[in-house]
């Protein structure tokens, strides 16, 4: 045996050893999967993290398509109330859940110690950056998920709204609008870098702003882009494209959040196959490289940007810090105290 064969097959053995040894490494194709999901017959269930109901329609439709026979049973709601009802059918032993994808992610470690997600690593696992994957594939990133400056050009015509020091603007006064910090943690995240850079008498000067504190982290560019409403500008934006009335922008005067929005088969789920494919779906060429946006991906064509080399964000650091519960519970309650608890009902709780 020649020393380089030698070589990588030790090279091959390391690699495989840091596989759990329940980890099943996909070696379907995609149409093979698809074949296998209908068999089972032609759904998967997922939760997804987000504030409108619609939010991931685009996905729902690009996979029925994809996939002919195949249905996406799509719940959005907030990942801080998925999350709690997933563990009511963890303890219940009652999970009709078959994928998880969720800002929440200090959930998944927990939730794979726990026995509950499926060790499966999907074709192309290998082109997931190291940093927003599980080794035994019980989990991974699937798309980099941040928030961004939004302002509408048309309601604000002063200079451009570029960096977080510009929402103090006495001209911007009664036109700003974010989510209650207090509401979600990934805002709460903003916040705090900002006032690590800038310290509370930011946020002192951004409340003598009259800020509309609303709930749900759409809303605020929601009320950006509408031209009826008096509010112009938001650093919790979340779309880099909203229209040829609002410009977005990534601050460059202190850290923006990032982080990869992360997802998980549960182990009983009801519908593996189904599951299987549509994260095979997820971290595919086919559906990342449409056009040029960060990814999860080591493999992206040049033209996309990397988000390890975007400056003024860190998407690493999102995942150790809400995951210290004790340090995001005391700075929520001290952002309650400022602010008072969110009023009026979460953005999908209008039916309730
Ligand atoms: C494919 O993976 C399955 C499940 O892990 C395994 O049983 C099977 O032997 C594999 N087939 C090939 C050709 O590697
Ligand atoms: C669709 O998902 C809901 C929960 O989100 C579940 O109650 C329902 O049974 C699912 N439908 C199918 C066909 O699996
Ligand atoms: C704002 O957006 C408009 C429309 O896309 C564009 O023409 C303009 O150059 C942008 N302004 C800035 C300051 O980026
Ligand atoms: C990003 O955050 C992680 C986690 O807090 C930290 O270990 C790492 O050093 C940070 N990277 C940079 C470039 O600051």
């Amino acid at each position: 045996m020649g020393y380089s064969l030698l070589l990588s097959l030790l090279v091959l053995a390391k690699a495989t050893a840091t596989l759990a040894a329940d980890t099943v490494t996909e070696n379907r194709s995609i149409d093979d999967i698809h074949k296998a999901a209908l068999a089972e017959g032609g759904v998967v269930t997922c939760w997804h993290g987000g504030d409108e109901k619609n939010r991931q329609d685009a996905l729902k439709e690009a996979f029925e398509k994809r996939f002919p026979g195949m249905t996406l049973n799509l719940t959005v709601d907030l990942s801080k109330y998925h999350e709690v009802l997933i563990d009511d059918q963890l303890t219940n032993d009652n999970v009709f859940v078959d994928s998880a994808i969720l800002q929440t992610v200090h959930d998944y470690a927990r939730w794979k110690d726990e026995g509950a997600l499926l060790n499966y690593a999907p074709n192309d696992f290998d082109k997931v950056h190291e940093a927003f994957k599980d080794a035994d594939g019980a989990y991974y990133g699937i798309g980099v998920f941040g928030w961004r400056i939004a302002y509408n050009n048309k309601k604000w015509t002063g200079d451009p709204i570029q960096d977080f020091e510009d929402f103090l603007n006495p001209e911007l006064k009664g036109r700003i609008v974010s989510t209650y910090p207090n509401d979600d943690d990934a805002v709460l995240f903003a916040y705090d870098l900002i006032m690590q850079k800038y310290g509370k008498e930011w946020l002192d000067k951004l409340i003598q702003q009259d800020v509309r504190w609303v709930r749900g982290s759409i809303t605020p560019q929601t009320l950006v882009a509408n031209a009826d409403a008096k509010e112009a500008a938001t650093f919790i934006g979340i779309s880099p494209s909203l229209g040829p009335d609002v410009n977005t922008t990534l601050p460059t005067d202190a850290q923006y959040v990032t982080w990869p929005q992360t997802a998980a088969i549960l182990k009983k789920a009801p519908h593996p196959e189904g599951a299987k494919l549509l994260h095979n779906f997820l971290i595919s060429k086919e559906w990342l490289f449409t056009s040029p946006k960060t990814t999860v991906r080591t493999d992206a064509p040049a033209d996309y940007p990397d988000i390890f080399k975007t400056p003024n964000t860190n998407v690493t650091a999102f995942g150790p810090w809400i995951a210290d519960r004790e340090r995001v519970e005391r700075l929520r309650f001290w952002f309650e105290k400022k602010l008072g608890t969110p009023q009026g009902l979460s953005p999908l709780d209008d039916d309730l």
